[in-house]
């Protein structure tokens, strides 16, 4: 092909972008980046800053889900339910000297700290080991739909008993 296609006195037309182009570009994406970041800050500071914890109260069903003379775990909520003759109340399974997770041993009758040997009766007393407390006792009780009630966040005395 010749060049009689270009008209006399008219610039040629190239893909070559200016060095002045060039510095636009990178300035615009610079501004663009900047202002999605601030954008971005301003939303997360504005939006509350609270930390949503799991409900201290739980439903654990009916009372005659634990037969008489029973210790039963619930491993989601990590509370030990005790049913005896005399009545009903809910354990903590947090071992008080470091905050294991303590495992009911039917065969000896405790609950035990796989961590450092602390071993606690099923009242929550502790028999042995380095635990300095008993295990908390926690609220419980029926709701009125006659379905258990705990309350970890209620910490209550041993003494008092749910009857059933
Ligand atoms: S954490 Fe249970 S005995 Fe240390």
């Amino acid at each position: 092909m010749s060049d009689e296609s270009k008209a006399p006195g008219k610039p040629e037309e190239t893909n070559s972008i200016t060095r002045r182009d060039f510095f636009n570009e990178i300035a615009g994406g610079a501004l663009t980046l900047a202002g999605i970041g601030a954008a971005v800050v301003t939303v997360k500071y504005a939006s509350p800053n609270v930390l949503f914890e799991p409900p201290t109260t739980f439903r654990a069903g009916s009372p005659d889900d634990y037969p008489v003379n029973s210790v039963t775990y619930l491993q989601d909520q990590q509370v030990y339910i005790v049913r005896t003759e005399k009545g009903m109340w809910a354990l903590s399974a947090v071992c008080t000297h470091l905050g294991c997770i303590t495992q009911w041993k039917p065969e000896s009758d405790q609950i035990a700290c796989p961590c450092h040997g602390s071993k606690f009766q099923r009242t929550g007393t502790v028999q042995a080991g380095p635990a300095p407390r008993p295990l908390p006792h926690f609220s419980l009780v029926l709701g009125e739909d006659g379905a258990l009630v705990v309350d970890k966040l209620e910490v209550v005395k041993e003494t008092e008993i749910l009857k059933v």
